[in-house]
């Protein structure tokens, strides 16, 4: 019976597991890049409105944010702005140099927000922080389509 539907089974088999780990999206680096970006910030923020102390901790999840805005060129190396899941916008690859700057600038502001919380300057984070959120709005106005369904 199996020997006879062999490749059947070869094909039910497939497509039951390969969209589980080629397409899931939570699995993604980029995703999971941008959720810790969202994460990050929201700590960094809610330590500096309420006027707590950086820890060392802190510290280490601004440099891992910082490696991330380092690797945009990396996570968005492909053009896969055709598939079902992507909202990324075919202009990341037609217009790469925009894409870049945008990268650059975004990566400059995390560069600055650890300055700022090294300086230990509630004001200064908190301007840091504003800029920060300025540059992932501006990207994803322009290179992040709206929801596809
Ligand atoms: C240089 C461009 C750029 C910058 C800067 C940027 N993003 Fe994004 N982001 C994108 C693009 C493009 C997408 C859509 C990617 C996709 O759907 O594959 C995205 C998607 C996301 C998502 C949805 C992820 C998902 O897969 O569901 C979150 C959350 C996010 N960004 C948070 C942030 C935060 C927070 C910042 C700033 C701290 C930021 N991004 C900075 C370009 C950028």
């Amino acid at each position: 019976m199996v020997k006879k539907n062999f490749p059947l089974f070869i094909i039910i088999m497939f497509t039951i597991t390969f969209p589980n780990y080629s397409f899931s999206h939570t699995d993604n680096p980029r995703h999971k890049a941008m959720m810790t970006l969202g994460k990050t910030m929201k700590q960094i923020s809610t330590i500096n409105k309420s006027g707590g102390s950086f820890e060392p901790d802190d510290l280490n999840k601004l440099n891992e944010i910082f490696e991330i805005s380092k690797s945009f060129n990396v996570l968005f190396a492909n053009d896969d702005s055709g598939e079902e899941e992507s909202r990324a916008s075919p202009m990341i690859w037609t217009n790469k140099s925009k894409f870049k700057n945008f990268s650059n600038d975004f990566e400059a502001s995390i560069a600055k927000l650890i300055n700022a919380v090294n300086s230990k300057s509630n004001e200064k984070v908190s301007n840091a922080i504003a800029q920060v959120g300025a540059n992932c709005g501006k990207c994803h106005r322009v290179f992040r389509l709206p929801k596809k369904n």
